[in-house]
């Protein structure tokens, strides 16, 4: 029996990625809310709610140990809890901007740093972040988003090298915009997700592809493909990139 804990739990992707694994994995649901996690997961055997104050440090701690104590390993941890908002660069705070980083950055270090260290122990072990494309392509209205995204990529990569000798995997999953409840406060006008729509994924197509590489040795997933091209097309070309994006592909 494998042990996956998801953080964000009651999230859309991770309500499917959840409802996608096999019943006898046993999962750990990380959330804000026990009552919302138990509400979400009351059909699923196998499963443990947990609430949890993702901007606590000191939380996230005694909680790494807490699961530790009661479960003894975890196989797979998926950081997937984060959000967007997509304003000017101007119009944020720097609260704001400081509380993005630490549920969708920071959170997802500590969590790496923390459980990563015991997989290494362990010798066995998968970490999977739920990144973005906007942490691999900037565009405009997503300064802070993709800050907190590109931070989670270039950590993540590193981490990757430094676990290369002990089994432990780490992957990125890098989806562009997916149909859940993250636009309800990235983008409340909802125009950024109608100009999108042709390129707009499905929760169950993001968490089939996350689910098929559990356990396996895999650096990244980028989807859908048009934009896993322009991923390249970026890399290779930024200024033209930067024209296009400015011009053309300019959806917020
Ligand atoms: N939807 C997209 O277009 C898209 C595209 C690329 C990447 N992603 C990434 O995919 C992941 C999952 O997003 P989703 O699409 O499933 O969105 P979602 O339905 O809004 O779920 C995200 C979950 O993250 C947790 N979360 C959000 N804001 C939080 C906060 N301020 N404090 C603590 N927890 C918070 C919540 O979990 P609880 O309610 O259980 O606490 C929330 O349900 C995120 O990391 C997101 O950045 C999304």
């Amino acid at each position: 029996m494998r042990i996956i804990a998801i953080t964000g739990a009651s999230g859309g992707l991770a309500q499917e990625i959840v409802k996608q694994l096999p019943a006898e994995d046993f999962v750990i649901a990380l959330g804000r809310s026990a009552e919302k996690l138990k509400k979400c997961y009351a059909s699923r055997p196998n499963t443990a709610c947990y609430e949890l104050d993702m901007t606590s440090d000191l939380a996230i701690f005694e909680m790494v140990e807490k699961l530790y104590a009661e479960h003894g390993h975890i196989d797979v941890f998926i950081n997937n809890a984060g959000y967007g908002d997509f304003s000017e660069f101007d119009a944020y705070t720097t609260a704001q901007i400081r509380d993005m980083f630490d549920i969708n950055t920071f959170a997802t270090m500590t969590f790496s740093r923390l459980v990563g260290h015991k997989m290494k122990e362990a010798g066995h072990g998968h970490i999977v972040n739920i990144a973005s494309i906007a942490g691999l392509i900037a565009s405009a209205k997503s300064s802070v988003y993709s800050a907190t995204k590109f931070a989670v990529i270039g950590f993540s990569n590193a981490l990757r090298l430094e676990l290369a000798g002990s089994k432990v995997y780490v992957t990125t999953i890098n989806p562009g915009p997916i149909a859940t409840t993250f636009f309800d406060k990235a983008d409340p006008s909802g125009e950024y997700l109608k100009s999108v729509g042709r390129f707009v994924l499905q929760p169950e197509e993001v968490a089939r592809r996350t689910v098929a590489i559990l356990g396996k040795n895999k650096r990244e997933v980028n989807m859908p493909l048009s934009m896993a091209a322009a991923h390249k097309f970026y890399t290779l070309f930024p200024k033209i990139t930067d024209f296009l994006a400015r011009r053309v592909f300019n959806y917020k």
